[in-house]
């Protein structure tokens, strides 16, 4: 197939790019565009064949259900059957965002862009062009993070094309996500509302509306029986080519610990890398040395994750050491990512 890859101006997009990426969703295809969060891989959230096509670009199983991004509250309605009073309040703070809410599914909503669940999760992102794209497109567009199965989200337009071109219709080049990990993901159908997957909307963000809010007790312990319940998160999830181990401790423990074993693997002929504070990297004797901003600085850290560990790979390193973070609010969710991507190899020091 051949990709349109359309540069688009990411704060006052261009009306015609706009239209034509409206036309490809309208007529059935499929269009990568960027979000505050990372970029997503579009199609007709109201239609089963439009599902169809995500997942067989996206190379993921079918059972894994996606998201419906919208970009107007009065949206809702036509998708959700019987609007959760939590949901206007957590929307008032959240929406436009990264939040996304599971409510319960109209028959508006094929089973197919569902995973066959009778709930659905929607987001109503905040990005210009994914507002103004999902408006074209006809107001629901399904979007799964528009990676290959298996590779960490792209954060970046050049990821997309790394792993979307040939596979859909076109791609809208924005700028790099500001965000850097996917939304927060609550459910809204139990009797408590249930953190399950967490992001950039925190736990205490989403206490300070819902204080009853609790996280899925699959997402914080080690028994491998408890399956999480946005069937996402069972999945083997993006690990990287060389083996991630996440370094936890007092700092000065965490870089000698990690020097002692980054010469070691070099005597052993390994390639080594690191990820830690950009305060830090001088004192690291890796062969690649990633920094992630300022020692605390959640924020760029959660924005380069996904960048710096798609970067170990394309430097070919074997053993890669990454600092853990232990601040709570977002490094909870950037531990939540870097825990899969290292198969909860995790060191105390
Ligand atoms: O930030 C994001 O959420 C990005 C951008 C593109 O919006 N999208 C994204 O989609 O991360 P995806 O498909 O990579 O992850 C969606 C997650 C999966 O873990 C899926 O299982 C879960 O949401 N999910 C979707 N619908 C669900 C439902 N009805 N019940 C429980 N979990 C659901
Ligand atoms: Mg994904």
């Amino acid at each position: 197939m051949d990709t349109i890859i359309a540069r688009i101006d990411p704060v006052h997009p261009d009306p015609d790019i706009i239209q034509r990426a409206g036309e490809v969703i309208r007529s059935g295809g499929i269009v990568a565009f960027p979000t505050e969060t990372v970029y997503g891989l579009g199609g007709d959230a109201l239609s089963a064949d439009s599902a169809a096509s995500i997942y067989a670009a996206k190379g993921r199983p079918s059972d894994n259900p996606l998201i419906v991004h919208i970009a107007d509250m009065a949206s809702l309605d036509r998708i959700v059957s019987g609007i959760p009073g939590p949901a206007y309040r957590l929307a008032e703070k959240f929406w436009p965002g990264p939040l996304t809410m599971i409510m319960h599914r109209s028959d508006a909503v094929p089973k197919a862009t569902t995973g066959g669940l009778d709930t659905v999760a929607v987001r109503f992102p905040s990005d210009p062009v994914a507002a103004a794209f999902i408006k074209a497109a006809g107001g629901y567009v399904a979007a799964p993070s528009a990676n290959l199965s298996g590779k960490p989200s792209p954060t970046s337009a050049k990821y997309v094309i790394q792993d979307m071109d040939g596979r859909v219709d076109m791609i809208l080049c924005g700028d790099d996500s500001r965000i850097g990990l996917e939304s927060t993901i609550v459910d809204l159908t139990e009797e408590h509302p249930v953190i399950l997957r967490p992001g950039y909307v925190t736990l205490d963000m989403i206490r300070s509306v819902l204080p009853d809010a609790v996280i899925d007790g699959a997402l914080i312990s080690d028994d491998s029986d408890l399956h999480p319940k946005a069937p996402g998160m069972k999945y083997r999830h993006y690990a990287p080519k060389g083996q991630l181990v996440i370094v936890q401790g007092e700092p000065d423990r965490v870089v000698a610990y990690i020097n002692e074993r980054t010469d070691a693997d070099s005597a052993d002929g390994y390639r080594t890398g690191v990820i830690v504070p950009d305060s830090v990297l001088a004192m690291c004797r890796a062969d690649v040395k990633f920094g992630t901003g300022d020692e605390g600085d959640s924020e760029s850290c959660a924005h380069r994750l996904f960048d710096l560990l798609r970067r170990m790979d394309d430097e070919s390193v074997d053993r890669i050491y990454a600092e853990g973070l232990s601040g709570g609010g977002l490094d909870d969710a950037i531990m939540n990512r870097l825990l899969k991507a290292a198969g909860h190899h995790t060191v105390n020091v």
